[in-house]
């Protein structure tokens, strides 16, 4: 494939979704009928769909109107690599996996796609990676709520959830402060701590526990127990679904066999919300904010990255870059070879100015942080 010019484009998104799939398809769809005239074709559900040939004619009428639509119009799936796909169970219901790329590239030449835009998170990267290596040419556009690609200083849906997460935190506000109660907020954000880090400084909590930084049990009681000692009979603790205690482990809430990520993180408010109570008897409650935090509308800062990242997308393969993964670098869109992005987490550095900023303003990270 690789000697040939550009007729066709495939297009596709894969992973879990996020506010602003649409706004790319959208862009690179539009970017290619409009400026470049070329054609699109939408590959619905992710690789299920390449490997199912579920492919079709994507016109600038199909992408009209869709630009503030939460979620994506081609579909998406979170557990088909085709390197790795599930075809099956074994005797003992462990799923049995095949490499199914040759099924994949018989698709991607009948369907004569030139090039594949792959919008997706590190499992879709690795997927396009594995892809590019049997000469398929593909151009990475990341996305995630969990902002934790590596070499993107951001990517879009990450703005979306940070506002619906700090908009939780903030309505949270009112009935802890009635009741007197320590409340916990449960965020996504797998091993990265980005949108508790973000929303919690937004709404000001009082606690904030992130992955990167495993807490004390002691000290998140401590906190508690000083503010409502001092005339602050309530606490926000702002929780990721990744954090962990210290020397302890993450809360997992289901094992996804056929998955290429088969660990779903999730529950440790409710353990915390109980250990809390019982070590302080003060009144807690946790809420855990899940897939509302994937979408909606997407805002604007999210509406405006998804285009640039699209139409930048375009622009790559046009210019013959393939292989390559759009990115956000000290404000500059630009790229990076897609493996170097495959299977990787971007986390949050200790030396983040956020957690500076938070401490400072009287946050807690449960940790006993070194005195300066
Ligand atoms: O990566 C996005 C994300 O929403 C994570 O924050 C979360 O851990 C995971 O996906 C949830 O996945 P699922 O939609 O499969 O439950």
């Amino acid at each position: 494939m690789s000697g040939k010019t550009i007729s066709r484009i495939g297009v596709m998104t894969g992973g879990g979704d996020c506010p602003g799939l649409n706004a790319v398809i959208r862009a690179v769809t539009k970017t290619a009928v409009f400026q470049y005239g070329l054609e699109v074709w939408g590959i619905e559900d992710g690789f299920l769909g390449l490997i199912r040939n579920r492919i079709h004619p994507l016109s600038t009428d199909d992408v009209s109107n869709i630009l503030t639509r939460g979620g994506t119009i081609l579909g998406t799936s979170n557990k088909a690599d085709p390197a790795r796909y599930a075809v099956g169970k074994d005797a003992d219901g462990k799923p049995v996996f095949e490499d199914v790329t040759n099924r994949v590239i018989e698709h991607i030449e009948s369907c004569k796609l030139d090039v594949l835009v792959c919008i997706g998170g590190d499992g879709t990267m690795t997927g396009a990676a594995g892809l590019t290596k049997r000469g398929v040419r593909c151009v990475g556009v990341p996305k995630t709520i969990d902002n934790d690609l590596l070499h993107t200083e951001v990517t879009f849906g990450f703005q979306t959830a940070v506002n619906t997460a700090t908009e939780a935190l903030d309505k949270i506000h009112t009935t802890a402060s009635s009741h007197h109660r320590v409340m916990l907020v449960e965020m996504m954000g797998r091993n990265a701590g980005w949108l508790t880090l973000h929303s919690a400084v937004a709404s000001g909590a009082d606690v904030i526990l992130i992955p990167e930084i495993p807490y004390q049990l002691e000290v998140i009681c401590e906190h508690c127990l000083y503010r409502s000692r001092h005339g602050k009979a309530f606490t926000i603790i702002a929780v990721s679904e990744g954090a962990r205690p210290e020397g302890g482990k993450q809360v997992i809430d289901r094992v996804i066999q056929d998955s290429p990520d088969p660990v779903r993180l999730g529950g440790v408010s409710e353990v915390l919300s109980r250990q809390i109570a019982e070590a302080t008897g003060l009144e807690c409650r946790a809420t855990i904010l899940g897939h509302v935090q994937r979408g909606g509308t997407p805002v604007p800062a999210d509406r405006v990255l998804a285009t640039m990242f699209g139409h930048k997308a375009l622009e790559l393969l046009l210019a013959g870059k393939f292989n390559e993964m759009v990115v956000m670098q000290q404000g500059q869109i630009t790229s990076v070879p897609i493996e170097s992005v495959a299977g990787q987490q971007r986390l949050v550095p200790l030396d983040h100015p956020l957690i500076a900023a938070a401490r400072g303003t009287g946050a807690t990270f449960g940790d006993k942080p070194a005195k300066h």
